[in-house]
């Protein structure tokens, strides 16, 4: 098709702006020819743009010539149309469209330029495939649904910068080439060209920056912070993700909770309209691993995971008694109204939790005011009774158990307790419930390493009343470490600092980092103890997976303009992509093949190719 010359534009219009009260006006509007439909010898045309559609209608009674050359309009071709906004006949009013009430009648059309066919035809729900979606990024996110994406991430920063100024928090960029930061996954590197053989990497969070920051004394930090990890992507997590960066100077937990209540309630208000309620409960991380079997509860539902080591300790049941005489647990699911499931089904779930690493799953079901099948025939009267009242059992549950070292039976009993809700969907509100997590272990135990290592990053502050414990029995440290949990996702993550040195080494050796390496690695944020650092904290939330809770989306990578697959690729500009020889000359690198001759990423058939 001929394009015209493009002249003055003259938008008058947006596609999403004219309402009944308009018709009458003669109107230009720009946009992207989406549907088309012939109709009793008229043409309609839906005509986009990031406002919204007008319905479009070229008629051959008006201009012959028009309609003709309006037959020749394809999908996604970019025009500009003249023409009067007129009421739409009786009955033919789209109630669901804000410009439903009105149609344009077109005087001149201006074809501003052509389009291929698309791969895909626009529409939603989707159907195409994520691979062709992403390979042609910029025609996905051109549909309303990905363009409301753009805007409620949009509006989730707007609404974190408005709020995070106006109580006095100073936004401060931190460098992307850095050194190496300690957040626990693989760096991406930068090689130098000016120092061969040296690197900067990218930061996998501004964590030692923003608690210089607080040395300097800027007292009230934060940073839309873009961070960049090399680890294995999954539903909710990229390569590259944003955090909302924050550190306060004098604070307590409940200073740094306050602003982050304030701020998720500020997100919410601009983004969904709707007030949450504050403060957000908190449990710390024992309990929410004993009832939940999760550091990141799902707490829309009940069925909490249920004690029940001290009412066995007697029981006839012989794998019951001895995991207890060894220390374990014995703990149960209340599966209420459940009691009707079939042996088979039973066993299905049994299966799966042996997939979790499960022994066994025990049942019994609960009817006449006691328990019956299973394992009931085991448990005493009095047994059964305690068990009932402890469960809050009644007649027609069905009771689910596992005997195994107490950290196991809650693993399983917490993933167990997520399937139950997707199979009997025990969450059909869309409600939000936070949760604060609180004083998680200070350190893990890495059985692969034979070491202990930090179980969020080792600038946080261990309790007051653990520090003694620090070189004698580290499992026994906690930290004033604290998550932000919603629906069953971590969405922040932070902790009260350590603003000396003698505890930052104390904690160094801890997870196997002599004194001499730490000066390395960690010698400028050392030093900088050793001037006068207040007492600090901070948290960071995730803007990624805030967007993802907001706009009900499964995975991250929708709330992202321009995301990777789980290989970490971007479709569609072909990156990673391979350096010119010159290049690499020019940073002396020499690429060596690793022994075992393993297969680049991406490469491999292991798993789908998108995240
Ligand atoms: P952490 O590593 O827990 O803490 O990250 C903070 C929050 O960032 C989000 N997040 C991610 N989102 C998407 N993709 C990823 N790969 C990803 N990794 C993390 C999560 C998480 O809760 N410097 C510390 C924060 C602090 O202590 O202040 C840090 O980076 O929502
Ligand atoms: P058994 O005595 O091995 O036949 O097991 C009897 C019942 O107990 C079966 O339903 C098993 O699934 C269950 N069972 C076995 N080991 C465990 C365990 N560690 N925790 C819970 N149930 C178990």
């Amino acid at each position: 098709m001929k394009l015209d010359p493009m002249g003055e534009l003259g938008r008058t219009h947006t596609c999403g702006e004219l309402r009944g009260g308009d018709a009458g006006k003669d109107v230009v509007l720009l946009g992207w020819v989406r549907r088309r439909r012939d109709l009793g010898g008229l043409l309609f045309v839906d005509l986009f743009d990031r406002y919204g559609l007008t319905q479009v209608v070229f008629r051959p009674d008006e201009d012959p010539a028009l309609f003709e050359r309006a037959g020749g309009l394809g999908a996604e071709y970019v025009i500009g149309i003249e023409g009067a906004v007129v009421a739409r006949p009786e009955g033919t009013v789209n109630p669901e469209l804000p410009t439903g009430e009105i149609e344009i009648h077109v005087k001149t059309l201006r074809v501003l330029n052509a389009s291929a066919t698309p791969p895909f035809v626009l529409e939603e729900p989707i159907k195409a495939s994520d691979e062709l979606r992403l390979e042609y990024r910029f025609l996905d996110l051109r549909r309303p649904h990905m363009q409301r994406l753009l805007e409620a991430r949009h509006l989730a920063s707007q609404a974190t910068r408005n709020y995070l100024a106006g109580i006095g928090f100073l936004e401060i960029e931190t460098p992307m080439l850095a050194k190496k930061t300690p957040e626990g996954a693989r760096d991406f590197i930068v090689p130098s060209r000016v120092h061969p053989g040296k690197v900067y990497a990218l930061p996998q969070s501004p964590q030692l920056y923003k608690q210089i920051l607080m040395v300097s004394g800027c007292d009230r930090y934060f940073q839309l912070a873009r961070c960049l990890r090399d680890e294995d992507l999954r539903a909710d997590r990229q390569p590259e993700h944003t955090q909302i960066d924050m550190e306060m100077s004098f604070v307590t937990e409940e200073d740094i909770f306050a602003v982050a209540e304030g701020l998720m309630t500020a997100i919410w208000r601009e983004v969904r309209g709707e007030e949450i309620e504050t403060p957000f409960p908190r449990l710390t991380h024992h309990e929410a691993m004993n009832r939940y079997g999760s550091d990141k509860p799902d707490r829309r539902f009940g069925m909490e995971i249920v004690d029940l080591t001290d009412l066995l300790g007697e029981t006839e049941f012989k794998v019951f008694r001895s995991t207890i005489e060894d220390g374990g647990a014995v703990k149960c699911l209340n599966v209420a109204g459940c009691a009707s499931w079939s042996r088979s089904e039973i066993d299905r779930k049994e299966e799966r939790a042996k997939g979790w690493g499960a022994k066994g799953l025990a049942w019994a079901k609960a009817g006449e005011g006691a328990l019956a099948g299973g394992i009931s025939k085991f448990l005493s009267t009095g047994e059964t009774e305690a068990i009932r009242e402890r469960a809050g059992v009644t007649d027609g549950d069905l009771l689910l158990f596992v005997a195994d070292a107490r950290k196991a039976a809650n693993g399983i009993l917490g993933k167990l307790r997520l399937a139950l809700r997707d199979e009997l969907e025990l969450v059909t509100a869309d409600t939000f419930v936070f949760t604060w997590i609180t004083e998680f272990p200070l350190f893990a135990w890495n059985d692969d390493q034979g070491a202990w290592e930090a179980e969020h990053h080792m600038f946080s502050m261990p309790r007051e009343q653990d520090l003694e414990f620090l070189e004698t029995d580290p499992s026994r440290v906690l930290g004033r470490l604290y998550d932000l949990t919603v629906n069953g996702l971590e969405i922040a993550s932070g902790s009260i600092r350590i603003h000396r040195r003698d505890i930052q080494e104390r904690v160094m050796a801890v997870v196997g980092i002599p004194r001499a390496e730490a000066e390395r690695r960690f010698g400028f944020l050392l030093k900088a103890l050793d001037y006068g650092a207040p007492p600090h904290g901070g948290l960071a939330p995730g803007l990624d997976r805030i967007v993802m809770v907001l706009t009900g989306e499964d995975s991250i990578r929708d709330t992202i303009a321009f995301p990777k697959t789980y290989k970490g690729l971007s479709l569609m500009d072909g990156s990673p992509s391979v350096a010119e020889p010159q290049v690499l000359e020019e940073l002396q690198i020499q690429f060596v093949e690793r022994r075992g001759g393993r297969k680049s990423e991406g490469e491999g058939s292991d798993g789908p190719a998108t995240g």
